[in-house]
């Protein structure tokens, strides 16, 4: 993957270096300060968790709902970084004896993902000290990585632009305003937001190159590959969709009958499915990207796929 690189594209692993020296933050210094959660409060903004979709709960039980989905958005991106990281530096290995810049972006880019998978590995802690006993996120990051990992280099760079786009719009557009979240859940996301926004700058810039390199064959597999990626991914939200909405069911304090609980399992997917999925494919800068890089037939694939996730 190395080779010549564009002063535009030097311009850009330049500045990517300079941002994630200037937004860089320490865990307890600057996140945590001491702070604790506290279960009175909102954690999932509603523009995330459907909060407003959960039609029988009252509004202490969506705000136990908005409890259960944040503890589970942590772990998600813990999960999901495990994977970002180990091609990040496969990316590194590319350049160690070749563009210098570009192995500094990547490497910061690893240190970040390493810092974040801490720091939500230190959220879960605190949430299990926070909310009643029974949760469960039985998905193991290195079984999962090792799958993802075993697709093609164009599927993962596309998959993780994905994710770490839609980590920006959720901050953006639900996380920053809403003004009735958790000070401290806010500033965990916030801080994360602030180093990926670097993030998806070399996702693209490197998916790119990638796509470069590749023969039309190779591009085939690549979409077949993100579609099957993104259907794992599913896989994963259905599961962990069940495990949450049965927590909740004997956590929230009253008695609820079979019908109210499909209705409640459902709610926990559609959110799920709109967090790590369409509000994704749906970026407007990811819609851009792959369609520089596809063709018609092979974007149809891709939505057609999308559209059974509903
Ligand atoms: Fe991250
Ligand atoms: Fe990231």
């Amino acid at each position: 993957m190395t080779g010549t690189t564009s002063v535009n594209d030097e311009n850009q692993y330049a500045r990517c270096i300079q941002s994630s020296k200037r937004v860089c933050w320490d865990i307890e210094a600057d996140v945590i300060r001491g702070r604790r959660f506290c279960t009175t409060e909102k954690f999932l903004p509603d523009g995330l968790s459907l909060a407003n979709g959960f039609a029988s709960l009252s509004r202490e039980e969506r705000r136990f709902v908005s409890q259960v989905q944040g503890r589970t958005y942590a772990n998600v991106f813990g999960l999901v970084e495990r994977f970002i990281n180990a091609k990040v530096l496969e990316l590194c290995r590319d350049y160690a004896l070749g563009n210098q810049l570009a192995l500094e972006a990547l490497m910061r880019f690893s240190d970040e993902e390493l810092k974040h998978q801490a720091l939500f590995r230190r959220i879960e802690t605190m949430l299990a000290e926070a909310m009643p006993r029974g949760y469960r996120f039985d998905i193991d990051p290195d079984e999962v990585a090792r799958a993802v990992l075993g697709k093609s280099t164009w599927a993962v760079l596309a998959l993780t632009l994905d994710i770490e786009l839609f980590t920006q719009r959720h901050y953006r557009e639900s996380i920053d305003p809403d003004s009735e979240l958790s000070e401290l859940f806010k500033d965990v996301f916030l801080h994360h937001w602030k180093e990926e926004a670097q993030h998806a700058a070399l996702d693209e810039l490197e998916l790119v190159r990638h796509d470069g390199t590749l023969a039309a064959g190779d591009r085939e597999r690549g979409v077949d590959d993100f579609i099957e990626l993104v259907r794992a991914v599913d896989g994963i939200l259905q599961a962990q969709a069940t495990a949450d909405a049965a927590y909740f069911v004997v956590s929230c304090g009253r008695p609820i009958e079979i019908d109210e609980a499909r209705r409640i399992e459902a709610g926990f997917l559609a959110a799920y499915r709109w967090q790590y999925i369409h509000s994704g494919a749906e970026h407007p800068r990811f819609v851009k990207v792959l369609s520089g890089l596809t063709t018609p037939s092979q974007r149809q694939r891709i939505s057609g796929a999308l559209a059974i996730l509903h």
